[in-house]
């Protein structure tokens, strides 16, 4: 068998691969010796995003980076789990631009959702998930819970989540769509209210070169396109 230097990095990849959750099935592996990988990050650190983006050869790096340094919460495929947010689709809790794709990676992210738990009570708590279920339902007639629900909505959910619940970028998500990062059925709903939510994402900037991070910005926005 021919034998193959694994940058650490792929290495990294094989291991998560074979103890946790990551799926196999989805992120074929790739395997690229050190100085090939040095040379590619090289020649693709100043290019634009889109010929990186068009090129198969940075996004094999690209995925590589992502495996090493972003698979274990956002998982091999992208598509994320509960509490850690999907970045294939169009949803974003930040915006889906470059810069902010950048930003997220160089110096990461804190949601935070206080908690209503110790202000509200049982019954308003009720009132209020039966409001954010409203929310989503297009058209339909308010009952009467759901009207006192708004109440406490506009009392003390607008700043964050806006008037019409379909989110502020940087401060609170749209809570009318079909996607929820922490659930969507009651209980969930109940929960994020109740205990609040509060998710991170780690700063990669000092572990990164800017080519890595220029590489992982383009593999990340291709990701949903
Ligand atoms: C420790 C787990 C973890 C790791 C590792 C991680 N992330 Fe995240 N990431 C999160 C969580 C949780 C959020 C949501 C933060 C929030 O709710 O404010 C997030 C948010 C994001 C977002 C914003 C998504 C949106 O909807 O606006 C992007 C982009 C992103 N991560 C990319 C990356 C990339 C690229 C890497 C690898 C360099 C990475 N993340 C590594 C947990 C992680
Ligand atoms: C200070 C800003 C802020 C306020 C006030 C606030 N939220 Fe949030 N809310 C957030 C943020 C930020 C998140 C996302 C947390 C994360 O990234 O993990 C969130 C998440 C949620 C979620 C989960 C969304 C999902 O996709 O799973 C629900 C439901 C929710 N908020 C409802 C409410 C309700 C109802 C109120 C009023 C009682 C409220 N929020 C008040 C900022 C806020």
């Amino acid at each position: 068998m021919k034998k193959t230097v694994l940058y650490p990095i792929a290495a990294t990849i094989l291991a998560s691969l074979s103890s946790c959750s990551v799926d196999q099935d989805t992120a074929p592996t790739i395997e690229l010796s050190a100085e090939k990988i040095s040379s590619r990050l090289a020649t693709f650190g100043d290019q634009p995003l889109e010929s990186l983006m068009a090129s198969t050869e940075a996004m094999e790096v690209g995925q590589l980076l992502f495996g090493s340094n972003c698979a274990s919460c956002h998982q091999a495929d992208g598509t994320g789990r509960m509490g850690v947010p999907d970045l294939t689709d169009q949803h974003w809790l930040f915006e889906g631009t470059a810069e902010s794709i950048e930003q997220t990676i160089r110096t990461g992210r804190i949601g935070l959702m206080p908690e209503f738990g110790s202000v509200i009570g049982e019954v308003e708590l009720g009132l209020l998930v039966s409001y954010v279920e409203y929310l989503g339902e297009t058209g339909a007639e308010m009952s009467t819970g759901e009207q006192s629900g708004k109440v406490l909505y506009d009392l003390h959910c607008v700043d964050c989540h806006a008037a019409d619940g379909t989110g502020i970028a940087n401060l609170g998500p749209n809570l009318t769509d079909d996607y929820w990062q922490w659930g969507g059925n009651m209980i969930q709903i109940r929960q994020s209210i109740t205990v609040g939510r509060n998710a991170q994402c780690p700063a990669h900037g000092g572990l990164l070169s800017d080519a890595e991070v220029q590489l992982l910005t383009a593999y990340t926005l291709g990701l949903s396109s």
